[in-house]
């Protein structure tokens, strides 16, 4: 996943003589549960600011004039090549990064850096800062908001106040060698075909394991109205791949609550469900990049753990992702 996080006031401004404008109580918070553990990738001015890479994540520095190399940090001339660099395997050891999965790369500014990545990143984490700054001296570009979902999140701060928004791009493209698929998330447009695709996934399942599928029950039915319910309160997304109109790949997150313990202090959990890719579309990276998709949804759902029992074809995928078995997960059946 490719997103940016910034944080700017009612007039657009994010930086002010080479500093940010406003000290706010918890308005760092997000950007480092965010970025830790992935990738930040900022300008040159802005990482003088700070004066030192950040600190247990890979830190890619935007520069035409000036090289920073050494433990969790890279230079990259561009934008560009910045997010290359990033999913370069063999630069990622040159720099000491060893990352769970595949990391998030995270734009987190100056102007330059957001004047390109409005156009491609997949989200925006923007924080709407409730100032307004005279004599700004950098402001965040313009961008087409008709391209994103947007999603207010929660509010913060003391004196000045601040709310969190998500901007999740409606539909993201990728090329893998001369073909071309779009991710987008499931609609209620799609529920015919996405609940057929899914049936025939449980019947193939059941037929692996030489079991025979129940005859009197009506899971088009059961599954049409569990999608609706959940679709319109937001406790059911899903991400799909297509190529042209063809949905070839779907994947499924539900949003359930438990009572909060400790290391889960929201209660919210993510039930993973309806991984499926089509047999002709497979080795695309389509699984890994619908996950990446519905992981994030339950992050910014503010859910502390994601929850999958697991074919033995999705383990390694899982594993690889950063997943853990949990030995004692067992169930009852009532
Ligand atoms: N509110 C926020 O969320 C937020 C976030 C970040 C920064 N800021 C503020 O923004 C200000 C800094 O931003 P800024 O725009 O002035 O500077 P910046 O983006 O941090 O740094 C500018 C430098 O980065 C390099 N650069 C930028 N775009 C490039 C591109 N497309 N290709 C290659 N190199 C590129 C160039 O380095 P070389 O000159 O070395 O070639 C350029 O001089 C500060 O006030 C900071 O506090 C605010």
């Amino acid at each position: 996943m490719i997103g940016l996080i910034v944080a700017r006031s009612k007039n657009n401004v994010i930086g002010k003589n080479g500093k940010i404008p406003w000290r706010i109580k918890g308005e760092q918070k997000q950007f480092k549960k965010l970025t830790t553990g992935n990738v930040v990738v900022m300008g040159r001015k802005s990482y003088e600011e700070i004066g030192h890479p950040l600190p247990d994540r890979l830190n890619i520095i935007v520069s035409r004039t000036a090289v920073f190399e050494g433990e969790n940090l890279l230079t990259a001339s561009s934008v560009e090549e910045a997010v290359s660099l990033a999913k370069d395997k063999e630069a990622l050891r040159r720099a000491h990064f060893t990352p769970r999965g595949e990391p998030d790369i995270y734009i987190s500014g100056g102007y330059g850096l957001y004047k390109e990545a409005v156009f491609f990143v997949d989200k925006m984490y923007i924080t709407e800062v409730d100032t307004v700054v005279e004599d700004g001296t950098v402001f965040f570009p313009e961008f087409d908001a008709e391209d994103f979902d947007v999603k207010t999140g929660e509010s913060g701060g003391d004196e000045i106040r601040f709310t969190r928004t998500i901007y999740t791009r409606r539909v993201q493209q990728k090329k893998v060698g001369d073909r071309e698929l779009t991710y987008r998330k499931l609609t209620e447009a799609d529920l015919d075909a996405f609940i057929r695709m899914r049936i025939s996934q449980l019947t193939e399942e059941y037929a692996s394991e030489g079991r025979e599928v129940p005859k009197n029950v009506d899971l088009e039915a059961a599954l049409k109205d569990y999608y609706n319910r959940h679709l319109a309160d937001g406790t059911f997304v899903s991400w799909l791949a297509l190529e042209g109109e063809r949905i070839v790949g779907t994947s499924g997150m539900s949003f359930v609550e438990k009572p909060p313990y400790f290391s889960c202090p929201s209660g919210r959990l993510g039930l993973l469900s309806s991984m499926f890719t089509d047999p002709a579309c497979r080795r695309m990276g389509i699984a890994q990049d619908l996950l990446n998709r519905v992981v994030g949804e339950a992050r910014d759902y503010g859910c502390g753990a994601v929850w999958i029992t697991a074919s033995d074809m999705g383990v390694k995928l899982y594993t690889a992702y950063g997943f853990e078995h949990n030995g004692n997960f067992m169930q009852y059946k009532i």
